[in-house]
C-alpha cells in the first residue's frame, strides 16, 4: 500500500481551506478565465501547426508521474495546458483544417454544451429530468422538419428521434432492432442466416456493428462500386447479391445506404435501393453522417429523396451543424422496434410516468443507461442561428469547395477525381502530369499514387494545412474537406497555393 500524504495521515487535521468544489464565486472567476483562454485560443489558432508535430509519448516526458497531492491554482493549470497540451493538439477548429470531415462548433453549440454540463442531469427516463427528454423529442422533430423528413420519422407522425453519441451507436442500435424483429419471425436459432449489406464505400461503422450484433462474419456483403457510378452503390448489384443469398437459403436483414460517403461523398440512390430492400423485407438505415445537414437546403434535399422507403436515418450534427461533439441525430419510423430490443425495467427505476406509457424513456432508445443533455446544444444552435443562417453557413462551405475545385481545374497537372457534390473536393496529381516511362498501367498508377502520397505528406508536415487521403478504385486521392466554422475563402486560396508549391517541389525533384 502506498504511504499516505501528511494531510491524509492526520485524521484530526483541520479541513482544507479549499472552497466548495462548486462554489459559485470561484466558478464565476475560473469560468471567466476559461472562456478568455478559449477565446484567445480561437483568436490565435492560425499560429499553430494544424497537424500536431509532436512525437508519440511526448506528454509523459512533460508531466509528473503521479497526480498532485495538493491543489494547484487554475492559473498554473492553464499554463500547463498552453505549454504541454496545445502543442499536442491537432487543431480541428483551425480554418486550414481540411482533413477527415470537420467537427465544427459555434458559440451557440459551445454555450449549449456549457449549459448541459452545468445542469449535468441524467435524463435516462422522462422522470429523471423531464425537460431533457421533452426538449430532445422537440428538437428532433424541429430538425426533422427542417430536413423535410417524411412525417413518419417524426414524433408527430408516430416515428421519433433520439440523439446518440455517434453513428456507430446509431447503426448498432438500428441493426439490433432489425435483427430482433427478423428473429421473431424466423426463430432465434436462425441468427447465423442473417445477411447485412453495404458497399465498399460504406463506413467501417457497419462492419463494427455486424461484429457486435452477432452477424456471421461470412454474411457481411461488401458490394463493389466503380468510378462509373461515382462510387455509389448500384441497386442492380445489390439485387444480384441479395438474390444469390436468398437462393443459398440465407435471410437478407439490413442495408446501410450512405448519403455522403467518407472517401468521396458519394450518394447512394436511396429511392431505388429502398425499392429493392422493400421487395426482400430488408431494414434500410441511411447513414448521412456528414452530408445530412446540407439536406436542409432545398437545393440539396433531393439527395435524400427516397428516404421515405428507409426505416431509419442518421446524421452527425457535430460534423456539419455547428454543434459541439457529440451529437448524432437518429430518426426511426417505428420506435417500438428499437425499444423492444433495448428496454429494461429494473425495480429501482420504476415510476408512474413510465408505467403510464405516456412518456419517452430514452434509456430504451440507446445502449447506455446514463445520457447527457445533448438536446440543449442542438436547441441553442437552432435558436441562435435560425434555419436561414444555418443554410447560409452550409452553402458558404459548399461555395468554398467550388472555389477549390475551380482552382484545381485551372492547373493541368491536377485532376478532380470524382465530381464534387457537397463541400469536399477529391483531387490528385494526374497521371498525365507525370512522365512515367512504362507500358504497364498498374505501374503508372502505383507511381502516381506515390507522388500523391508524398505530396500530401509534404502539405501536412508544413503545418499550414491538414488534409487526409482515400484510396478509391486503386487511386490515392487527396481529400480537401471544407467545413470548419472559421474557414474563409482566403484559407482556400492559401491551401491551394500550398498544394501547388509542394507539387512543384515533388514533380521537379522526381524530374516529372
Ligand atoms: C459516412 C460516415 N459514417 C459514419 C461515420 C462514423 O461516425 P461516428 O464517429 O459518429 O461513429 C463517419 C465518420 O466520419 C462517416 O463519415
Amino acid at each position: 500500500m502506498g504511504s499516505l500524504s501528511p494531510q491524509e495521515s492526520n485524521i484530526n487535521s483541520s479541513p482544507t481551506d479549499m472552497p466548495s468544489a462548486l462554489d459559485p464565486v470561484e466558478f464565476r472567476r475560473q469560468g471567466h478565465m476559461m472562456v478568455d483562454f478559449i477565446a484567445d485560443y480561437y483568436q490565435n489558432i492560425e499560429k499553430y501547426p494544424v497537424l500536431s508535430q509532436v512525437e508519440p509519448g511526448y506528454l509523459r516526458k512533460c508531466l509528473p508521474e503521479s497526480a498532485p497531492d495538493n491543489p494547484e491554482p487554475i492559473e498554473s493549470i492553464l499554463q500547463d495546458v498552453q505549454k504541454h497540451i496545445v502543442p499536442g493538439l491537432t487543431h480541428w477548429q483551425s480554418p486550414s483544417f481540411f482533413a477527415y470531415f470537420a467537427s465544427n462548433v459555434s458559440i451557440a453549440g459551445f454555450l449549449g454544451e456549457m449549459l448541459s454540463t452545468g445542469f449535468n442531469v441524467v435524463g435516462f427516463s422522462w422522470v429523471s429530468s423531464p425537460a431533457a427528454t421533452e426538449l430532445e423529442s422537440i428538437v428532433m422533430d424541429w430538425l426533422g422538419n427542417l430536413l423535410t423528413l417524411p412525417k413518419s420519422f417524426l414524433f408527430s407522425g408516430n416515428g421519433g428521434g433520439v440523439i446518440h453519441g455517434s453513428t456507430c451507436e446509431a447503426i448498432i442500435c438500428t441493426m439490433v432492432a432489425a435483427r430482433d424483429q427478423m428473429l421473431r419471425q424466423i426463430g432465434l436459432d436462425n441468427i447465423q442466416k442473417l445477411v447485412v449489406y453495404g458497399s465498399d464505400q460504406t463506413h467501417s461503422a457497419l462492419q463494427k456493428a455486424c461484429q457486435i450484433v452477432g452477424i456471421n462474419p461470412n454474411n457481411f456483403r461488401v458490394i463493389k462500386t466503380t468510378k462509373s457510378t461515382s462510387f455509389a452503390l448500384s441497386p442492380e448489384s445489390l439485387k444480384l447479391a441479395i438474390s444469390s443469398d436468398v437462393e443459398a437459403g440465407l435471410t437478407p436483414l439490413f442495408l446501410c445506404a450512405t448519403v455522403g460517403t467518407t472517401a468521396t461523398t458519394a450518394v447512394d440512390p436511396l429511392d431505388s435501393l429502398c425499392q429493392v430492400a422493400k421487395y426482400y423485407g430488408i431494414w434500410v438505415h441511411v447513414d448521412a453522417a456528414y452530408a445530412g445537414s446540407a439536406c436542409m437546403c432545398p437545393e440539396f434535399r433531393h439527395f435524400i429523396d427516397g428516404v421515405e422507403g428507409a426505416n431509419s436515418f442518421s446524421l452527425n450534427a457535430h460534423k456539419w451543424l455547428f454543434t459541439a461533439l457529440d451529437c448524432c441525430c437518429v430518426w426511426i419510423k417505428d420506435p417500438s422496434t428499437l425499444t423492444s430490443s433495448l428496454s429494461t425495467n429494473p425495480e429501482y427505476l420504476r415510476n408512474t410516468a413510465t408505467d403510464s406509457k405516456q412518456v419517452v424513456d430514452y434509456k430504451d432508445w440507446q445502449i447506455a443507461l446514463s445520457r447527457r443533455f445533448r438536446a440543449m446544444k442542438l436547441w441553442l444552435v437552432l435558436k441562435s442561428y435560425g434555419a436561414v443562417n444555418l443554410r447560409n453557413y452550409l452553402r458558404s462551405h459548399v461555395k468554398m469547395a467550388m472555389l477549390f475545385e475551380g482552382l484545381v481545374s485551372t492547373d493541368r497537372r491536377f485532376e478532380v477525381v470524382v465530381p464534387r457534390v457537397f463541400s469536399m473536393v477529391c483531387f490528385r496529381v494526374s497521371p498525365s502530369a507525370a512522365i512515367i516511362i512504362s507500358d504497364d498501367e498498374i505501374n503508372v498508377e502505383n507511381c502516381i499514387n506515390e507522388v500523391n502520397r508524398k505530396l500530401l505528406e509534404g502539405i501536412n508536415a508544413s503545418g499550414h494545412a491538414f488534409m487526409t487521403h482515400a484510396v478509391v478504385g486503386g487511386m490515392y486521392v487527396i481529400r480537401c474537406a471544407i467545413g470548419v466554422t472559421l474557414t474563409e475563402e482566403k484559407h482556400i486560396a492559401m491551401a491551394w497555393k500550398l498544394v501547388q508549391e509542394h507539387a512543384d517541389a515533388i514533380l521537379m525533384k522526381n524530374n516529372i
